[in-house]
């Protein structure tokens, strides 16, 4: 598939994770064969203020392409300028966050709440489409609410101003994450705009996948937490939808071997105690349905050092 004049060799793509697509994962997941990865929201306007953690999260390796880079505001022209930014640090596209639910980003009046004012969205789309010479594209939610289910006109208008793919999370911000993704409304904003639609929400195996491409008619798929400790769910699925072969998942002592590869990379572009701290979560995520794994998830907790995750490996490998 393409998103504007980039062409995608997959169209089962990583989705944005606020602390957890960094380069290490993005690049685990594309050797899985991600058609598309992204890095985590960033915010337009610390990238205005020179905010250098911010520039951190632009930071994309040579071999993680494509690649877009998530920005999130409610200015367009702040929201221009730190497309701008992005480009410059080799973003393959620019993604507009109109889904964040969190308080602190929805209640400045960015991320989900943008979808309160379409009118904004449009002229946001605009101004960056304008500043950039790589495709944009939106990830948008339902609505904002119950009472404000909107994903199709928001759709249209952003695509009317310039975007070049739609991503559709078929929840409410009131839902966060909870609750039933909808696959009528990303059904719906298919039908109603002719640039390419991205499925997303509850993404997690060949027959959740299945559905959301023959229920929606979407032109591609967005995971989010099924990748968690399972970057080769992209492998599974592509084997699936492109070849028509059912692969296995890993076996344990291959999964270990990938966990230990990941974190590795981790530690490697942030510096051993950094990593391994930031790793944690990422162990735990792996070591789920090991025999054990209570205890195990607890231990990663605790682990400090590259040795003694090795340790903590070796104990889990014994106990299979
Ligand atoms: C911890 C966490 C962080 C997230 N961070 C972002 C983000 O930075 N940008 C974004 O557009 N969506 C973000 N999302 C939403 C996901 O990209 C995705 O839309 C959502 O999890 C639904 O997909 P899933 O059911 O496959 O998990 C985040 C979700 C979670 C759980």
């Amino acid at each position: 598939m393409k998103i504007g004049s980039l062409s995608l060799s997959s169209n089962i793509f990583l989705a944005p994770l606020a602390g957890i697509t960094d380069k290490a994962f993005r690049e685990i997941c594309q050797s899985y064969s991600a058609g598309y990865c992204e890095t985590e929201m960033v915010s337009a306007k610390a990238l205005t203020f020179g905010d250098k953690k911010s520039f951190e999260l632009m930071e994309i390796s040579d071999n993680n392409h494509p690649c877009g880079i998530q920005i999130f505001g409610n200015e367009p022209d702040i929201m221009a300028q730190g497309a701008k930014f992005a480009e410059k640090y080799n973003a393959d596209v620019i993604d507009i966050n109109m889904g964040c639910p969190a308080p602190k980003v929805a209640n400045n009046g960015c991320g989900s709440a943008l979808m309160k004012n379409p009118k904004l969205c449009g002229e946001i789309v605009r101004a960056v489409k304008g500043a950039v010479d790589i495709p944009v594209t939106v990830k948008i939610r339902k609505g904002f609410d119950d009472e404000n289910i909107n994903a199709v006109e928001v759709a249209k208008i952003c695509a009317e101003n310039g975007a070049d793919a739609i991503i559709v999370h078929g929840r409410t911000r009131q839902q966060y994450y909870s609750g039933q993704c909808d696959l009528d409304i990303i059904k719906q904003v298919k039908n109603s705009v002719s640039v390419p639609v991205i499925g997303n929400g509850d993404v997690k195996d060949i027959k959740s996948a299945e559905k959301m491409f023959s229920y929606t008619n979407c032109d591609g798929i967005m995971v989010a937490r099924a990748a968690l400790g399972a970057p080769w769910i992209f492998k599974i699925l592509n084997e699936y939808f492109q070849n028509g072969i059912i692969i296995q998942e890993p076996s344990k002592e291959d999964k270990l071997n990938i966990m230990i590869k990941h974190i590795e990379q981790i530690c490697k572009y942030k510096g051993e105690h950094m990593g391994i701290l930031q790793s944690r979560k990422h162990m735990s995520w792996y070591l789920k349905g090991f025999k054990g794994a209570a205890a195990f998830r607890n231990d990663a907790g605790r682990v400090t050092s590259l040795e003694e995750m090795h340790r903590l490996v070796e104990k889990v490998l014994e106990k299979q």
